[in-house]
């Protein structure tokens, strides 16, 4: 392993991954993006200069400007996490997330068969198990649960696993799967959880809880789901699935409680609007494969990490303003505009 190509290396995790291995590691990084909405390359200003990195723009939907970044950087391993990442886009319109998470993906699984790749890690998320239920706390999703999925996020995020699983028994390639839960910290894009509540915290504007506050999430702090990532590509086994967890389930009111008292704000700014079409109830994930076989474990307890998180947002507001301007006021509107109760 020795070039690595990373897709979706301008969003949240891809960013945050490519500078944990810069930092970390000695392999040569390609970052290929198409740089949607949620593609920032500000998020690698510190490491843009780096000897070992090379930004390309490009869509994994485009098998030419795919084929020739693995051919002309003599790629031998691809991390894919470019995709349409947002429940509630995903809901406005699934379309482009069929697109790119589906179509994208079986693009390039088609370039690593034809290009000789060694590895090919697909980026996936604990969504593609569905929901558990709230009153059975011992119900953790295994890598054994079946493939059940609720939104079109989360099915065009199992398709894309059904592809590489198919790839792997069909044809050989290399393929390893990891199932993430839910991420936060610096420069996750404000529409998710985390950053939007304590952007909304800071500029004492309303924060939208959706139904009862009580659906249930289980948190990772981002460099943990880098190491793990790291784990799986040095010691896992192709054809296998890993979960990755944290342990560590939240109600979402009281992660929003949470940031408003951090923050040092009345809990008057919430405002509770209406619920998710079709949102999940409960995810909790059984990282013990992981752990056990691959002897990953995470580095951030919760208090840390979301301290740290909150510090970061609080220092570089600039970074989120930007961000919340423009196309995503748009997209606000759209999705918010006829919840609020
Ligand atoms: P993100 O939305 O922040 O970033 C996605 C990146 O992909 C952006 O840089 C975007 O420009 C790029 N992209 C989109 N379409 C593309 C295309 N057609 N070609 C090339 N690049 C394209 O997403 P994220 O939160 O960083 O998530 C990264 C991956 O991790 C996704 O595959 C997601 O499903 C998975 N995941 C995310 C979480 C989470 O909590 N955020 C948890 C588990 C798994
Ligand atoms: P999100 O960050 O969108 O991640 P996902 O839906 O992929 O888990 O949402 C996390 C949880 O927070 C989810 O249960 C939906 C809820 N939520 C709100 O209550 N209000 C909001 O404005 C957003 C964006 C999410």
């Amino acid at each position: 392993m020795k070039n690595i190509l990373v897709t979706g290396g301008a969003g949240f995790i891809g960013s945050n991954f490519i500078k944990y291995a810069l930092y970390n590691y000695n392999y040569n990084i390609v970052n290929f993006d198409k740089l949607t909405y949620a593609g920032n390359l500000e998020n690698l200003i510190d490491v843009e200069f780096n000897d070992k990195y090379k930004f390309i723009k490009g869509d994994i939907c485009n098998k030419k400007e795919t084929e020739s970044a693995v051919r002309e950087n003599e790629i031998d391993t691809i991390i894919n996490f470019a995709a349409e990442s947002h429940v509630d886009r995903s809901i406005l319109g699934a379309k482009e997330f069929i697109n790119t998470n589906v179509m994208g993906t079986l693009t390039l699984l088609e370039v690593a068969k034809d290009n000789g790749i060694e590895k090919f890690l697909q980026v996936s998320t604990d969504e593609v198990y569905g929901s558990l239920p709230e009153d059975r706390k011992d119900l953790l999703f295994t890598e054994k649960n079946p493939v059940t999925t609720n939104s079109p996020y989360s099915a065009s995020k199992a398709s894309a696993d059904l592809l590489c699983n198919a790839f792997y028994h069909t044809f050989k390639l290399p393929v390893l799967i990891t199932r993430c839960s839910n991420n936060y910290g610096p420069y996750q894009f404000p529409e998710k959880l985390i950053p939007l509540m304590i952007a909304k915290a800071i500029n004492d504007e309303k924060l939208p809880v959706y139904g009862d506050g009580k659906n249930v999430r289980d948190w990772l702090y981002v460099d943990d789901h880098c190491s793990a990532i790291f784990e799986t590509l040095h010691k896992g086994k192709s054809g296998e699935v890993y979960n990755v967890g944290g342990n560590n389930e939240w109600y979402n009111i009281d992660i929003v409680k949470l940031i408003l008292n951090k923050l040092g704000k009345s809990e008057n700014l919430i405002q509770y609007v209406k619920d998710r079409p079709g949102h999940d109830r409960r995810y909790a994930i059984d990282s013990s494969k992981i752990m056990n076989e691959l002897g990953w474990k995470p580095a951030y307890n919760f208090e840390s990490g979301i301290e740290k998180t909150i510090r970061w947002y609080t220092k570089n507001s600039d970074w989120w303003k930007k961000v919340m301007s423009g196309e995503y006021l748009k997209y606000y509107e759209e999705n918010y505009g006829n919840k609020v109760n």
